[in-house]
């Protein structure tokens, strides 16, 4: 039954949906659980393949097979070892391949997930619709501009459903906060700041230095966009959800600070996202300081709003513990800055106060909500809420914004445009 907050929250995407130029889709956060509630029949019965069962892979094999009617049928690596690893947490030996294409013939598939890097996605996510099948794809959706086209191409004109791994979609309190920014509780959002901060050299161990490139893909400029495109994705895609746009320019920095290790993407990232009206997203990663950790803030002309992996909490007007009658003249007198820095002004240096927060930390995990959403959108034939717009947004933003970043330079982001007929 509809309350009155899925009314809401329906009729907040449905006004979302129009300003990215989408129908309503699946999604939401309480409409996802009641999937896994509903009672498992042989006919819901949904059998999934994997493409690349990694880190993130195995990942959502853990997830998928929490929803239930759920089974993994067949997985496909390069890398072998990733087969006894996919054995060991499905419990069962699972049919392994290492040509994708040979698992793509086997008929017993209903919906294939692709987590291998983004340098295969086109290709993976391009022939797994071409096999008939729905594609949970992950993030970064093509690895180049021609891949964001081609894979808006296969998706549109096969009609076939296609989810990005965009989590933060699904995760209520994101949901709940970003519908009462669109409503206009911190007036206009102009900014978005975000931080991802990690303590970490991202290096992975390989066993064998001929795996170097296969298992540390993440370093090298040929096989990754950095930490824009690994890190920021999610980020951008977030800003995009508040804007209800794609940006149109991006201007980037990267140094390396403390990994000379061989590598050839950047330890450090700043990229400065344009978005219409003059609005500007910042993205900021650090790999030597996890101070920050991952958090947005959206800063709009009357209040600013913290997103982080926990929560989401709203600062309206500001509280002051330091205020012009706190000074006396003299003091007033002796530290006169003119406009670079003025006290009296009450806007320097204020204290935001507690703020009101919306806390997610009995919210369930929310790729377990988007794994679930896929599968209710596969029973359902219904397009994701994460769908091949929303992942080329962010997608574009990082195809061009690595090259942006990696020269240093400003560059014109590709738009959307009317699929190829
Ligand atoms: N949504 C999220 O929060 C999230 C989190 C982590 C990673 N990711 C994304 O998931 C993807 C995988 O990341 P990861 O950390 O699991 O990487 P990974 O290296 O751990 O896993 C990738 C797997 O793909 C396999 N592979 C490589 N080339 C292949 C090919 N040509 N054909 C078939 N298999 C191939 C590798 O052997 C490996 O098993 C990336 O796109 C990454 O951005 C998303």
């Amino acid at each position: 039954m509809m309350n009155r907050r899925s009314l809401l929250q329906g009729l907040s995407l449905s006004i979302l949906s129009a300003t990215m130029g989408v129908s309503p889709r699946h999604g939401e956060a309480e409409d996802a659980p009641e999937v896994g509630d509903q009672p498992v029949t042989s006919a819901d019965r949904l059998r999934i393949a994997v493409i690349g069962p990694g880190s993130r892979g195995k990942e959502l094999i853990r997830q998928f097979l929490r929803v239930p009617g759920v089974e993994v049928v067949a997985v496909a690596d390069v890398y072998e070892l990733r087969f006894l690893q996919v054995n060991e947490l499905v419990g069962k030996a699972v049919p392994a391949y290492k040509d994708y294409r040979q698992m793509l013939e086997r008929r017993d598939i209903d919906a294939v997930v692709v987590a291998s890097p983004p340098l295969f996605h086109a290709q993976h996510v391009i022939d797994s619709i071409q096999s008939g099948r729905p594609v949970y794809g992950e993030k970064t959706m093509g690895f180049t501009e021609e891949d964001n086209y081609n894979i808006v191409n296969a998706v549109t004109q096969s009609g076939q459903i296609y989810q990005v791994g965009h989590q933060n979609r699904y995760a209520p309190w994101f949901q709940e906060a970003i519908r009462r920014i669109h409503e206009g509780e911190i007036g206009e959002p102009t900014h978005v700041y975000a931080y991802w901060f990690r303590r970490d050299n991202w290096r992975r161990n390989v066993p064998d230095p001929n795996l170097e490139h296969l298992i540390n893909w993440r370093l090298y400029r040929e096989s990754s966009g950095g930490l824009l495109e690994e890190l920021g994705s999610h980020q951008i895609d977030v800003a995009n959800w508040i804007f209800g746009e794609q940006p149109q320019t991006v201007l980037g920095s990267t140094s390396i600070v403390l990994y000379n290790d061989g590598r050839t993407v950047g330890d450090n990232v700043q990229a400065i996202l344009g978005y219409s009206k003059g609005r500007r997203m910042i993205f900021s990663s650090l790999t030597d300081n996890a101070f920050m950790g991952d958090q947005l803030w959206v800063y709009g002309t009357n209040g600013s709003v913290q997103l982080t992996v926990e929560d989401a909490t709203f600062y309206g007007s500001i509280h002051h513990t330091i205020t012009g009658s706190d000074h006396t003249d003299a003091v007033r007198r002796g530290v006169k800055t003119g406009a670079s820095y003025n006290y009296a002004a009450d806007d320097e240096m204020p204290y935001r106060g507690p703020g009101k927060r919306i806390d997610a930390r009995k919210a369930e995990d929310p790729t377990l909500t988007a794994c679930r959403s896929f599968v209710h959108c596969v029973r359902t034939k219904t397009q994701p809420v994460a769908d091949v717009r929303v992942g080329f947004g962010s997608a574009m933003a990082c195809t061009t914004g690595k090259n942006a970043v990696f020269e240093g330079s400003m560059k014109n982001v590709p738009q959307w445009k009317p699929p190829a007929a």
